[in-house]
């Protein structure tokens, strides 16, 4: 799949959004290796910090349906951007955790900007989770 079909995945998500408040729409898409398309959107609440972003969403829909970090090839996102979006910190660190380093990430705004990163760009230095302690 290319990435530009990827992304309109990633657009086609947008209709998933739940976002009275913010008026923000965030689609993202991932793509695995069986070539199936997993959706996320950003769903928000009124109790503002329980929204939660697409990005995320399709990680956890993802782990949901069982698949594994080792499934994802990449991962599309768009936004209600004049220019490409930009993945919250949040979403970053969970990227770092759950997808593989090398899966390209294409970061979309509405006129189809498309910029194609990586997790080692988008977190350096993420905290990994390599010296907590073990119970
Ligand atoms: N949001 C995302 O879903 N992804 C991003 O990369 C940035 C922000 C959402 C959170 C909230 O629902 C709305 O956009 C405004 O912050």
């Amino acid at each position: 799949m290319k990435p530009i079909d990827l992304v309109e995945k990633a657009k086609e998500a947008t209709a998933f959004c739940y976002v009275p408040y913010s008026k923000f729409k965030v689609g993202a898409a991932l793509l695995l290796k069986n070539n199936t398309v997993i959706l996320g959107a950003n769903i928000e609440n009124s109790s503002y910090g329980l929204s939660m972003c697409a990005e995320r969403n399709a990680l956890y829909h993802a782990r949901l349906q069982g698949y594994k970090k080792e499934d994802i090839v990449a991962m599309a996102v768009i936004g209600d951007t004049k220019d490409f979006i930009s993945p919250c910190g949040a979403c970053r660190q969970v990227m770092s955790e759950l997808m593989p380093k090398e899966s390209p990430i294409y970061l979309a705004s509405k006129t189809m900007v498309i910029k194609t990163t990586s997790i080692e760009t988008l977190i350096p230095f993420a905290f990994d989770g390599s010296e907590l302690p073990t119970l």
